[in-house]
């Protein structure tokens, strides 16, 4: 097993110190200093001799970089989503791939459900409104909404932050459907919430918020089809993966005003192409992926990548590691 001091780091942004101080005193670790993602020749040059990489969603560690690192024996990305490594190359390459599950849950189930009641109460809008100079008066048919409690919440994936976001429901006294992959029949009793198909679940849903990973099959899980089914006093909420849903369908449903709104903290491109259609829309409230951005939240997210870097490093299986399949050979590959 190789001393970890002589073990190279690359770490593809600035983090705080209390998360990176603990890594520079066991390995030599090189940060990359913008504001932006290192651009991929700087990915893949530093990746070239690096033991580890700790990544974010916005790196795209691909088979590319994943080739170009022969020494590499960890990926530590900072988010629970690692949809951004090709894990199955790593996994080829007897690579561990780690994420940062749990520590985020709470913190993007209240931004969700912020972005579900900002949304339908038209809050943005009603800033914009009176920053333009446009409150008059108190009128009784100005800037109507959606009421959210005693509302139906339908949920597309019951995870962690689904069954967060589940409870917070429940406090305002909503009705919670949910649908997912598998059934979750202890959460079903012990909150009350309904099993239920998809397509029923948008039918029957006034807010449906998604809590899927992106993966081939939740890739444009909410397309033209599943926008047609939803009420056209609905509002779809997704603090999830951006090409979850059909942006270019979104975008005409709006529009046409054929669902009420929507509040999208992702997006199928990152950041959102300034001349995106959606950005023309009131009826779209759109942040810049920060579901997870408190102060607290992110820290323990640094500070969970580099764990989950270090115990690889040291030659122990991380904690928080997506390719178990891949562990016997990683530790075949391991120097000695
Ligand atoms: C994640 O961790 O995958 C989130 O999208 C970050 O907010």
């Amino acid at each position: 097993m190789a001393e970890t001091k002589a073990a190279k780091v690359f770490v593809t942004r600035e983090l705080p110190s209390a998360a990176l101080d603990p890594l520079a005193e066991a390995a030599a670790v090189r940060v990359w200093p913008g504001e932006l993602p290192p651009p991929p020749d700087v990915l893949l040059a530093e990746a070239a001799d690096a033991d580890a990489l700790l990544t974010l969603l916005t790196d795209r560690i691909d088979a590319a970089i994943i080739a170009a690192a022969p020494r590499l024996r960890v990926i530590s990305n900072m988010a629970v989503g690692y949809d951004n490594v090709d894990v199955q190359e790593a996994s080829r390459r007897a690579i561990l791939v780690t994420n940062t599950p749990g520590i985020l849950t709470e913190t993007t189930a209240d931004f969700a459900f912020a972005l579900l009641l900002a949304a339908a109460r038209r809050v943005v809008e009603a800033d914009r409104y009176t920053r333009q100079g446009r409150w008059k008066t108190w009128g009784p048919q100005i800037l109507l909404g959606q009421d959210v409690h005693d509302a139906t919440l339908g949920l597309v994936g019951l995870g962690r932050v689904g069954l967060e976001v589940a409870k917070r429901a429940r406090g305002f006294g909503m009705c919670v459907l949910y649908h997912d992959a598998v059934r979750r029949l202890k959460e079903e009793r012990r909150y009350g919430l309904a099993y239920v198909e998809l397509e029923q679940l948008l039918a029957e849903s006034d807010f449906v918020s998604l809590h899927v990973p992106l993966t081939a099959e939740t890739h444009h899980l909410i397309g033209e089809r599943e926008l047609s089914l939803m009420k056209p006093t609905a509002v779809l909420v997704n603090t999830a993966r951006g090409a979850a849903v059909d942006q270019r369908a979104l975008w005409r449903f709006l529009k046409e005003r054929r669902i009420a709104a929507a509040a999208i903290d992702v997006s199928e491109q990152e950041p959102i192409a300034p001349d995106d259609p959606l950005l023309t829309l009131d009826n779209i409230i759109i942040t810049p992926h920060i579901a997870s951005a408190s102060v607290a939240t992110r820290l323990g997210m640094a500070k969970m990548a580099v764990d989950n870097l270090l115990a690889a490093l040291r030659g122990e299986v991380p904690t928080h590691c997506v390719n178990r399949q891949a562990v016997r050979r990683w530790r075949r590959a391991l120097p000695r």
